[in-house]
C-alpha cells in the first residue's frame, strides 16, 4: 500500500509492480536536456496572440449565456418573472429553479436553489445570441426576494442565536476536525517557557489572468466542452455524472490556460448551465465569468484566526504545540485547516489540533496555492521565532536544534531532506549575520530587518497517471498524456523528458495534454503533482519506445543489441561493417507507420515520507512614519527532487514570492459586514503587486534527483514557491522594528 497527498486528502492506494526494466535516473547524473533553463515551447504562440485560449474558443453559431447572482447574502426567492427578459430580441433561453432539473451541487444544495446563501449565488442563466444581450437580460429578470438574516464573519457565526446557513448549524460537518500524537498537558508541563499567541489571516481570492470560462457543444448525445480547467478529467466525471450520461459521451479539452491556483480544480456550475442550455437551444453555447462573478463564486483562500500554544525547554527543545483554528469555508461545504505546517514541520512529541470551518454567506472557499500551509506557516513561523528569542536561541540555531529527521505524524523516514543545506545556502545568501541583535533600535524611521520562514509540502505526485509516445516515420514523436499546462511550463519539460532519453531535439517533439478523448488519463494539476506525476510517465513510455527500437535495429543491422550504439537519435553499429540507422528509418523498416508506446507513473516507495524542503528569507524596509513595509529582498533556497527546467522553475518561484507577497502586504476580499456584499470584487481596489513591490529575487536548489520516489527523481515547486513568503516578511518586520505582525495583511496601520 503506499499512501500520498492531493491537496489536501489523503489517498491511499494498492501499490503496483513497477514494470519498468531500465535503470533509474541516478541523483547526480549527468543529463543533456533535461534541468536545462530552455524557454517554453509554446512561447512564440502565446507572445504573438496564437495561442487559442478557452477564452478565445469562437465556433459557427455560437450562442452566448450569463448569469444572474443573488445581490444579497441571504435570501429566498419568493417569485420570479423572466417575461420581460424573454421578450428580448436574440435572448434563446432562461434556466432557474422553475424549470431546470434538479442538479445536487456541493452535497447540500442545487445546481438552482431557491435559497441562496451568499451574493452571487446563481438564479438563473440566460442564452442569446451576443453576451451583451444575455448580460441585459439577466438585468431584466424580476426576482422577488424574501431577505433573510446573514452572517459574513466566521467567528459571529460560532455564536449563540447567529444567523443559520443551515438547519444543523453554521459548524460544517457538526463539529471540529482534531488531531493529537503525545500528550499535550504533560508537554507543556515540562517546558520551561509556555507562550500563547494569536494570529488571523484574511480571505483572499485568487485572480489569475484568465477567468472561468466554457464552450460547450452537442454532437447528439455526445457533449464536447473547451474549459479552463485544471482537470479535464475532474471535469468530465462530474458533467458526465450530473447530466446521466457515460464518460465516453463527454470530451473535454483544454490546450492554453491563464493560471488556475486551485480555483479551476473543480468542475463549474456555469459548465452544467451552459450544457443545459445548449442542449435547449440546439447551438454552442459560450459562458465567460468576469472578474466581478470571479471574485464572487468560484473561490478564494479562506481566512484563519489561529490561536497556538508552544511549549519549550530553555535548551530550545519543543516539548508541545497546539493549535485552535477557525477559517469560513463559505457558503457551501469547503476545507479551511491549517494545521499541517504545526503537525509535520518539528520534531515534537505532544501535539494538539482543533479546526473548526464555519459557513458565512460568502463565497465558498477552494484549495489555493498550497491550502492551509500560507495560513499557518505565517502563525507557526512567527511562533517559533518567538520562542527562539525566549530562550535566547538565534532563530535558524532554534530550527536547527527542532529539525525532525523523521515524518513526525508517522514516525518514518523521509526519501529525501536537505533541509539543513537549504537553510545554511540561504541564511549564507542573505547574509544572516547582518540581522538585527536588537529589534527597532536601528536610529532614523526607515528600518530595515531580515527574518526566515521554513516550509514543507507534499509535492511527491504519484499514480496515476500515462502517457502515451507515438514515434512517426518522418523521426518526429508526439507525447500525449491527460494532464494539463496551466502556463506553468508542462509542454516543454514533458518533451525534455522524451528528447533526453531518445536524444532528439526537443523541436522534433510535440506534446499534445488536455483532451480526454485522446489522451490516457492523468491527474488534475493541482498540489504540486504534475511534473512529479507525468514525468516518470513520459520517461517510462520514451524508455520503452528505446528498447524496442534497439531490438529492431539489432535485428536490421545484423549485430547483438550490445554492439549497438545509441546517439543523436541513430543507431551505430560498431566494428567494421559500421552503419547507421536512424529511428524514422527504423519505424520505416519496421513496417510501422507509428509506433506507439505506453509509460505509466510507478508507485511511490512503501514506508517512507515524501516531501519537499524549503526556506526564504526576507529583507525587508519598514518606514516607521507612513507604515510602509518594503521587500527588498528574497532569497530562495529548496530541496525540491531533480529540477526539469531551471527557467520554467524559476518561474514558478518568482510567481509564489509575489503571490505570497501580495498576500502578506497588500490583498484582501472586503465584505461590509452592514450589508453583506463584497467591496472590492476588481482588479482596481484589490490590490496586487505590481513590478514595483517586486524583491530581488535569488534561487538555489539544494537538491538532486529523489532516487527514492520516481524514475526521474523530480518533486513538484508549485506550491513550495508560496508557502514561506509571509512568515518571512513578517519576521523580518519584527526584526526591523520590534513589533509583531498579527493579522494580515501587514497594511501600513498595522505597522504604526
Ligand atoms: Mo492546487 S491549490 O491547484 O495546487
Amino acid at each position: 500500500k503506499s499512501k500520498y497527498f492531493f491537496e489536501e486528502e489523503e489517498i491511499e492506494q494498492l501499490a503496483e509492480v513497477s514494470t519498468h526494466q531500465y535503470r533509474p535516473w541516478e541523483k547526480n547524473e549527468k543529463l543533456k536536456v533535461v534541468g536545462k533553463g530552455l524557454p517554453r515551447l509554446d512561447g512564440y504562440d502565446k507572445v504573438s496572440g496564437s495561442a487559442v485560449y478557452t477564452f478565445d474558443v469562437i465556433l459557427p453559431r455560437m450562442a452566448h449565456a450569463a448569469t444572474l447572482r443573488c445581490p444579497h447574502p441571504h435570501a429566498r426567492i419568493k417569485s420570479i418573472d423572466t417575461s420581460e427578459a424573454e421578450k428580448l430580441k436574440g435572448v434563446l433561453g432562461i434556466l432557474t429553479h422553475e424549470n431546470a432539473p434538479r442538479i445536487e451541487w456541493y452535497g447540500r444544495s442545487f445546481l438552482f436553489d431557491p435559497h441562496l446563501r451568499y451574493e452571487g449565488d446563481e438564479v438563473a442563466c440566460v442564452v442569446a445570441e451576443s453576451e451583451r444581450i444575455a448580460r441585459q437580460a439577466v438585468r431584466s429578470i424580476k426576482v422577488e426576494y424574501e431577505i433573510l438574516p446573514f452572517v459574513v464573519d466566521a467567528q459571529q457565526a460560532l455564536q449563540k442565536n447567529a444567523p443559520q446557513l443551515y438547519e444543523d448549524g453554521n459548524l460544517m460537518r457538526g463539529k471540529p476536525s482534531k488531531y493529537e500524537r503525545g500528550d499535550l498537558e504533560k508537554g507543556l508541563q515540562e517546558a520551561d517557557v509556555v507562550l500563547e499567541r494569536r494570529f488571523d489571516t484574511q480571505v483572499v481570492v485568487h485572480n489569475p489572468t484568465e477567468p472561468h470560462v466554457s464552450v460547450v457543444k452537442w454532437d447528439g448525445d455526445h457533449l464536447t466542452i473547451w474549459d479552463s480547467t485544471q482537470g479535464v478529467f475532474s471535469v468530465r466525471s462530474r458533467v458526465a455524472s450530473v447530466l446521466g450520461l457515460p464518460e465516453s459521451n463527454v470530451r473535454v479539452i483544454k490546450k492554453y490556460m491563464g493560471g488556475g491556483f486551485g480555483a479551476k480544480l473543480e468542475a463549474g456550475k456555469y459548465t452544467v448551465m451552459a450544457a443545459l442550455l445548449a442542449r435547449q437551444i440546439g447551438r454552442p453555447v459560450r459562458i465567460a465569468l468576469d472578474r466581478r462573478e470571479m471574485n464572487l463564486a468560484v473561490g478564494n483562500r479562506p481566512d484563519s484566526y489561529q490561536t497556538l500554544k508552544a511549549g519549550v525547554k530553555k535548551d530550545g527543545t519543543l516539548t508541545a504545540l497546539y493549535l485552535k483554528s477557525i477559517g469560513s469555508a463559505g457558503a457551501y461545504p469547503a476545507g479551511t485547516g491549517c494545521a499541517w505546517p504545526l503537525r509535520s514541520m518539528y520534531a515534537c512529541p505532544n501535539v494538539k489540533v482543533e479546526e473548526y470551518s464555519v459557513y458565512i454567506n460568502a463565497g465558498r472557499a477552494r484549495a489555493y496555492r498550497a491550502p492551509g500551509h500560507v495560513q499557518g506557516f505565517f502563525a507557526l513561523e512567527q511562533l517559533i521565532d518567538e520562542l527562539a528569542e525566549k530562550v535566547g536561541m538565534d532563530p535558524l540555531e532554534f530550527r536547527l536544534k527542532n529539525y525532525a529527521d523523521k515524518e513526525p505524524n508517522w514516525n518514518i523516514p523521509y526519501t529525501t531532506k536537505l533541509l539543513k543545506e537549504a537553510y545554511l545556502k540561504g541564511a549564507k545568501a542573505i547574509g544572516w549575520e547582518r540581522r538585527n541583535k536588537t529589534p527597532g533600535e536601528q536610529p532614523g524611521p526607515v528600518k530595515t530587518g531580515i527574518g526566515m520562514s521554513s516550509q514543507i509540502w507534499w509535492g511527491g505526485g504519484g499514480p496515476p497517471a500515462y502517457a502515451n509516445l507515438k514515434l512517426n516515420r518522418d523521426g518526429s514523436v508526439q507525447i500525449i498524456a491527460g494532464s494539463q499546462d496551466l502556463g506553468t511550463g508542462t509542454y516543454t519539460i514533458l518533451a525534455q523528458v522524451a528528447a533526453e532519453v531518445l536524444d532528439i531535439p526537443v523541436e522534433k517533439i510535440e506534446v499534445i495534454l488536455g483532451d480526454t478523448d485522446v489522451a490516457p488519463y492523468c491527474g488534475s494539476s493541482g498540489g504540486s503533482t504534475t511534473a512529479p506525476s507525468v514525468s516518470p510517465a513520459v520517461r517510462d513510455a520514451a524508455e520503452q519506445m528505446k528498447a524496442k527500437l534497439f531490438s529492431a535495429a539489432a535485428a536490421h543491422l545484423g549485430v547483438p543489441e550490445s554492439q549497438l550504439k545509441y546517439a543523436g537519435g541513430k543507431f551505430y553499429s560498431a566494428g567494421e561493417k559500421s552503419a547507421s540507422l536512424d529511428i524514422g528509418q527504423l519505424a520505416r523498416k519496421m513496417g510501422e507507420r507509428v509506433l506507439v508506446t505506453t509509460g505509466r507513473r510507478e508507485a511511490n516507495p512503501e514506508g517512507y515520507a515524501v516531501n519537499t524542503f524549503g526556506v526564504q528569507f526576507a529583507e525587508v524596509e519598514v518606514d516607521t512614519e507612513t507604515g510602509k513595509i518594503r521587500v527588498k529582498k528574497i532569497v530562495a533556497a529548496y530541496d525540491l527532487g531533480r529540477v526539469l527546467n531551471r527557467q520554467m522553475l524559476d518561474n514558478q518561484i518568482h510567481g509564489g514570492i509575489i503571490q505570497g507577497l501580495g498576500y502578506a502586504l497588500f490583498e484582501e476580499r472586503l465584505i461590509d459586514r452592514n450589508i453583506g456584499k463584497l467591496v472590492n470584487a476588481n482588479l482596481h481596489d484589490y490590490k496586487i503587486p505590481t513590478i514595483k513591490d517586486t524583491p530581488e529575487i535569488e534561487i538555489y536548489i539544494v537538491s538532486e534527483g529523489d532516487e527514492k520516489l520516481s524514475n526521474t527523481g523530480v518533486k513538484g515547486v508549485g506550491e513550495p514557491a508560496i508557502i514561506p513568503t509571509p512568515a518571512a516578511i513578517a519576521n523580518a518586520v519584527y526584526n526591523a522594528i520590534g513589533v509583531r505582525m498579527t493579522s494580515l495583511p501587514m497594511t501600513p496601520d498595522k505597522v504604526l
